[in-house]
């Protein structure tokens, strides 16, 4: 018998791929007298809070907390989950906006020692992972909660790695930051605080609102050896660390307390668990590869569209990632019952169809994209999911209708921009309105009024980018309390990243000049991210220098009020800063940061808030600020990205 090759194994010859994971992962626990469930819709049935299920648990919160579900308690599924806040991340080699979230479930059944062998015999003897690239982390307690270290999951890890020949050294690392001072030291099983390793939808203990489940959890991590680590995350790597050597494939979460309203925590009715693995990162674990959509459910997509546009992936890593992630997202949505429309869950469809449709005409790819791809994104996933192949037709039939309706709007666009601008130079403001009306791309308005020989005025993209940012925030609120594996609302990282972003506006205008206006800040709990006015990519000696300067206000303590002034007073009197393009009532509310001992504050800015109430709280930790990124955003902006680590 000569060697098969299966396409969907994307060159690999006969190893599982990830259609083959997920199959395997259910028999497995069905053999553990686990009940298969189907997966639950894309769509919250009975939670208005959230937009999209973002995880697997959240369709199952009713039996954590304690009812009896039909099935029993024992369940297994594979759950469709979806991060639509997650959509700027994708073009690089591992986000996705859609995920399938592998789970098992014991409510009050079994608990950590079926879990964390179960779990470990399949990655290893079914999936047929190396052990020897695997590593796991436990919870190491938190004595303001009152919940102990985890002592019982490092011991079962310690005993299962031992049958495989592994000494598995136990390191106590507790904070990410130590991690990232002291490095693996040969370890294998890594305790870390609350930030890592406890779960609930609210992240840490104290962050938990009453009423609110949570408990310790125990995560797996598979090794890419080829990826070497690197510094800007810290000094040394750790299972924690962001440089993509080590990648989550799984997490145990030991549900079993409940937060009470004094703010100590009681135990659950019964103790559940709930683990949660990314099936596509355990195909990218088997591939040995990191790049995600290398695996069977993506690659085939890419291949289409390589097709399609006569590129090839390597050459279009970015627009072809866009694409495939997007046009997946939107089959799901369609076969849930969503339709493109203006509204809620219709809207971020119509977002993730229309950015796809316009990256592929970056491709070249005029016409057709759904029809072409649509059938091939079904045929990965009808045989899993019947629900698909019963609705094929139409939810191709959807798709391809929106990308009409976009082309279309993208034609009459053309034409709006000739009667624009026929009657005179084309402004910012008339490409926004072509924008925000056809959905036509700025740079398409430009191309298109280039082509025809119109004029363009020339501070165009200074007025563009403000109607621009001002339609970002109305979007924001119709996303506003996405899930996330968080509650909504500001947590202590996002006041500690808003304090930095003043610090580094004012840092910036020092070092570079006053011309440095605020274009565009976001800010989520991973790191800051600030748009602002500057001709030329910044040296390295500048970067340092704003870094050194945010640090050295972090370490000067500078405390940390607000006082509202009338806005003309503020803004010509006591020269506060504000951002470019924002529109200000009559009275503006004025964050100040000023050290003790100094007459002027450090900064002084235009914000609702909220912030911390002093600057050195951004260290605690040993925690530093550091900019990760620096690029440019469009014409005349550049972007930083930058975190405190
Ligand atoms: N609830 C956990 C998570 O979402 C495990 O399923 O990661």
């Amino acid at each position: 018998m000569g060697l098969l090759f299966n396409p969907y194994k994307s060159g690999t010859i006969l190893a599982m791929n990830a259609q083959e994971i997920r199959k395997a992962y259910l028999e497995y626990f069905k053999s553990k007298k686990h009940v298969i469930i189907p997966r639950a819709n894309l769509v919250p049935q009975n939670d208005p809070t959230t937009l999209f299920t973002g995880s697997g648990m959240q369709p199952l919160l009713p039996y954590l907390l304690g009812e009896p579900h039909p099935d029993g308690t024992r369940l297994v599924d594979s759950q469709t989950c979806l991060r639509a806040e997650d959509i700027e991340e994708v073009g690089d080699n591992r986000h996705t906006t859609f995920f399938e979230m592998l789970g098992n479930w014991s409510f009050g059944d079994y608990f950590k020692q079926e879990q964390i062998e179960w779990f470990f015999r399949f990655l290893t003897e079914e999936v047929k992972l190396d052990p020897a690239k695997l590593f796991v982390t436990a919870f190491i307690g938190d004595k303001e909660a009152g919940i102990e270290k985890d002592n019982e999951s490092a011991e079962l890890w310690e005993k299962l790695f031992k049958e495989k020949k592994i000494d598995a050294k136990v390191v106590n690392l507790g904070s990410e930051q130590n991690g990232y001072e002291k490095g693996m030291q040969n370890g294998r099983i890594f305790y870390y605080d609350a930030k890592k390793n406890w779960w609930s939808r609210a992240g840490i203990p104290s962050n938990m609102p009453a009423g609110e489940p949570g408990g310790p959890d125990t995560e797996i991590f598979y090794e890419f050896e080829h990826i070497e680590h690197d510094t800007k995350w810290g000094d040394h790597c750790h299972p924690n660390c962001d440089c993509g050597r080590y990648m989550e494939i799984g997490n145990c979460v030991f549900m079993q307390y409940l937060k009470n309203a004094d703010g100590t925590f009681s135990n659950l009715p019964k103790a559940n668990v709930d683990f949660g693995g990314g099936l596509e990162r355990i195909a990218a674990a088997k591939n040995n590869n990191d790049d995600m959509f290398k695996i069977s459910l993506l690659w085939p997509i890419v291949q289409e569209l390589e097709a399609l546009s006569g590129k090839t992936y390597e050459q279009e890593l970015t627009a072809m990632r866009v694409i495939v992630d997007h046009l997946r997202t939107a089959v799901f949505l369609a076969t849930d019952g969503v339709v493109p429309s203006n509204k809620t869950q219709g809207y971020v469809m119509r977002r993730f169809m229309r950015r796809a449709i316009r990256y592929a005409f970056g491709l070249g790819i005029e016409q057709g994209l759904c029809e072409k791809i649509v059938p091939t994104i079904v045929s990965l996933y009808e045989k899993e999911y019947p629900e698909i192949a019963a609705q094929k037709e139409a939810v191709v039939a959807v798709l391809v209708k929106e990308e009409k309706i976009f082309r279309q709007t993208l034609r009459k666009g053309v034409n709006e921009l000739r009667k624009i601008a026929a009657q005179g130079k084309l402004s910012g403001a008339d490409i926004f309105t072509l924008y925000d009306t056809y959905g036509f791309p700025s740079e398409l308005s430009v191309e298109e009024a280039f082509v025809q020989g119109f004029d363009v005025s020339e501070g165009w993209k200074k007025q563009f980018d403000e109607r621009m940012d001002e339609q970002r925030k109305r979007s924001q609120t119709a996303t506003k309390g996405t899930f996330k594996g968080g509650l909504g609302g500001q947590t202590e990282t996002h006041k500690k990243y808003h304090t930095a972003t003043h610090l580094m506006y004012q840092s910036l205008r020092n070092v570079l000049g006053d011309h440095v206006i605020q274009h565009g800040s976001n800010i989520t709990e991973e790191r800051l991210r600030f748009d602002f006015s500057h001709p030329e990519k910044m040296t390295s000696e500048q970067i340092k220098e704003v870094e050194d300067s945010v640090n050295n206000q972090i370490d000067k303590d500078l405390k940390i009020t607000w006082e509202e002034h009338p806005t003309k007073h503020a803004i010509e009197d006591l020269h506060v800063l504000g951002a470019f393009g924002d529109r200000y009532g009559d009275i503006v509310k004025v964050y100040r940061m000023q050290a003790k001992d100094e007459k002027k504050p450090f900064s002084f800015e235009i914000c609702g808030g909220p912030h911390v109430n002093q600057t050195k709280e951004l260290s605690e930790g040993g925690k530093r600020f550091k900019i990760i990124k620096e690029e440019s955003s469009s014409s005349g902006i550049r972007r930083i990205k930058a975190i405190l680590i």
